[in-house]
């Protein structure tokens, strides 16, 4: 499939660029192209398009807008020293995309044609990927449902894929600092049978109550539980959740198992990989937030942090739910939490090796 190439006639002025690079927050601005793909049942993919990033015109009766039959990723693009320009596992963002559309009945993109997107999208608005330590350009594909119809009883026929593009400073705009974390005991964010590994916009839309009973009681984040026991640790916010047993040369690293509730995280999926090359094994399991507690108290866990694309690691210093409260660790972020930390940002931004071929060059 080639792409269409029509140039932003208006593009952003350089200074101004600069001016956003320089504090680029977090997805609130956009680089000045956008890549769209459709789909139909009768003609597959086609009509690829690089084209300036601007409003889509939809039908009122898409069904997407209706039914929310739609599907994202979160990728990154990283400047190294030489100043050039790579990203992170995209054919991994590509893979569980497609995972995500058997569940939601939507059509495979063929994870070639998926990378060529991001490449496209990329190479053309090489200039907005940020160059300080621990900034990049995020990269948002999407797919959503376009067929006008207000009928259930089947999927869409169209869909349209897009690739848009943000600079991106530190997730966490007061730095990397401990996180109090807050047990829903009200709100679920996946069921078994449910749509809890896949990453499509239904699961967030749901989980902003949680999130705001979270802030209602002075804490940052969500903690989610399963949904038949609500004891059973699954996620935090949007990442996924690791505990750090012992310490020192007898450190382990356990996180939940994926059950089918949970987003297969490729930041997870790193850090499983990463960490026995440090020394440090790893075990997929179960925990109980009555086991948490009992294992901060003893001393017996050491550290715990969220991990996804966006913050990379998000340590956890206190958890409080509806009749308890405890803290982890004494406030600073902790010493594993970290190692594990600079050895990706250091494999994303080539100044580690890349033992496992993650790095993709655009
Ligand atoms: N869990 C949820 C619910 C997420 O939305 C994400 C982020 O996209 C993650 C975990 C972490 O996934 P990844 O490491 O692929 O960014
Ligand atoms: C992540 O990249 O870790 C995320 O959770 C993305 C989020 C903004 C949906």
């Amino acid at each position: 499939l080639d792409f269409d190439i029509r140039p932003n006639p208006r593009p952003t002025p350089a200074a101004e660029r600069e001016r956003i690079l320089e504090n680029p927050g977090w997805g609130q601005h956009f680089t000045d192209h956008m890549v769209t793909i459709r789909y139909s049942a009768d003609k597959g993919w086609h009509d690829a398009r690089l084209e300036p990033y601007g409003p889509l015109a939809l039908d009122p009766a898409s069904q997407v807008l209706h039914y929310s039959q739609e599907l994202f990723e979160g990728l990154k693009a990283y400047r190294q020293a030489d100043g050039s320009v790579v990203t992170f596992r995209p054919f991994s963002n590509a893979a569980r995309m497609n995972r995500s559309a058997r569940r939601m009945a939507m059509p495979d993109i063929p994870e070639e044609l998926f990378v060529r997107a991001l490449e496209v999208l990329v190479s053309t608005d090489r200039d907005w990927v940020p160059d300080q330590p621990g900034h990049s350009l995020y990269l948002r594909p999407f797919m959503f449902a376009t067929t006008r119809a207000l009928g259930v009883n089947q999927p869409a026929q169209e869909y349209l894929f897009v690739v848009i593009a943000s600079p991106s400073g530190n997730y966490y705009a007061r730095g990397i600092r401990p996180v109090t974390v807050w047990l829903s005991q009200t709100y679920t964010r996946a069921a078994p049978g449910g749509t809890g590994e896949a990453k499509t916009g239904g699961n967030y839309a749901a989980s902003f109550a949680g999130q705001a009973e979270a802030v209602a009681h002075g804490c940052d984040q969500v903690v989610w539980l399963d949904a038949v026991e609500h004891r059973w640790v699954e996620e935090v916010g949007s990442m996924n959740l690791m505990f750090v047993l012992g310490s020192g040369s007898g450190a382990r690293l356990l996180t939940p198992a994926l059950t089918g509730t949970l987003l297969p995280g490729i930041t997870r999926d790193s850090m499983l990989k990463l960490a026995p090359d440090l020394g440090i094994p790893v075990e997929e399991g179960k925990i109980n937030i009555d086991e948490w507690q009992a294992g901060c108290e003893s001393g017996e866990i050491t550290e715990v942090f969220g991990c996804g694309t966006a913050a990379i690691i998000s340590p956890v210093g206190a958890v409080r739910g509806a009749d308890r409260e405890w803290t982890i660790g004494n406030g600073e972020p902790g010493e594993l939490s970290m190692r594990l930390r600079e050895e990706l940002l250091g494999i994303q931004s080539g100044t580690r090796p890349d033992p496992y071929g993650w790095i993709h060059r655009i």
